[in-house]
Parts: structure tokens; C-alpha cells; sequence
């Protein structure tokens, strides 16, 4: 069985052989998940390097999360959720942007990219604006380079 920075490998050797940076979302059942999916019935085009895992509030995204999908392969997380004021849980959104600035901190001082994490506010009728910060987020990546962080640690 292949480990997932393996399984990352592989899908970047295949096609042209040129760099393609995956990307994991994290994202609100209630806001950034259904613009995501309003961006698919309106046929909005962007980048197939995502992956989303949805939760019901972008407060439900630990920490742990980013760095295991950063230390797993992904080159960078996306975490989308409602509005300031509009989280159906009330504040679950201000504890994420709490949680994800610490954590972007901790990045930075460790010596690795924080601006590989991205939290945006995206409610559910912007299904272009998710498009939009999906393919911004992969040019961004594609830029940048492999993370570091997906280096093999066992060998
Ligand atoms: S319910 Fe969407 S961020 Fe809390």
C-alpha cells in the first residue's frame, strides 16, 4: 500500500512531468461548500488540484488538520467558511480565524510558508468566487514550488 506522500509522487510524475500542486479545502456545509457546488451547476471552470472535506463549520478545523494534509502531500490547505456574522454556529468562524493565525505563526517561525494556508470567507451564492480563489490559490502554489513540507521524513 502506498503512503500518501508516495501516492502525491506518483500523480506528479504523471502527464507533462511539470509541477501541479494539490490543494485540500476544508469548508463550511453551510457556505463555502455550497458555493463549490454552485460553481459546478453554473459550469464555472477552475483547477482540478482541490479537494474538499467538508465540515459543518469552519471552527470544526483543528490545527492538526492543516499540518497532517501539509505533512501528508498537500502542497497547500484551503480553509473556507461563512462570513463574519454569518456562521450558523455563531462564532465557530472567529475561533477559525483565530486557530489558523496561531497556526500560520507557528509556520512562520518554524521556517516554513505560512502563506501556504489560506483562510477566505466565501458564503454560499459566490460559487464564482470560490472558482476564482481556487485557481488564484493553485497559481499561487504553482509558483512556489513543492512544499517542503511533503519531503519523505522516514527516509
Ligand atoms: S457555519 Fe459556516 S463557518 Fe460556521
Amino acid at each position: 500500500m502506498k503512503t500518501t506522500s508516495e501516492a502525491v509522487e506518483t500523480t506528479r510524475d504523471k502527464g507533462t512531468g511539470e509541477f501541479e500542486p494539490r490543494l485540500l479545502a476544508f469548508v463550511c456545509n453551510w457556505c463555502t461548500y455550497a458555493a463549490a457546488d454552485l460553481a459546478g451547476t453554473s459550469r464555472i471552470q477552475y483547477p482540478p488540484n482541490i479537494k474538499l472535506v467538508r465540515l459543518m463549520c469552519s471552527g470544526a478545523v483543528d490545527p492538526v488538520y492543516v499540518l497532517r494534509a501539509l505533512m501528508g502531500g498537500f502542497d497547500g490547505v484551503l480553509i473556507g467558511g461563512c462570513r463574519p456574522g454569518d456562521c450558523h454556529y455563531q462564532s465557530g468562524n472567529y475561533k477559525a480565524r483565530r486557530r489558523i493565525t496561531v497556526l500560520q505563526e507557528i509556520l512562520k517561525n518554524m521556517g516554513f510558508d505560512e502563506d501556504r494556508v489560506w483562510l477566505r470567507w466565501i458564503s454560499a451564492s459566490e460559487g464564482s468566487q470560490f472558482a476564482s480563489t481556487v485557481s488564484e490559490m493553485v497559481e499561487h502554489l504553482r509558483s512556489k514550488g513543492p512544499s517542503v513540507l511533503t519531503r519523505n521524513w522516514d527516509k
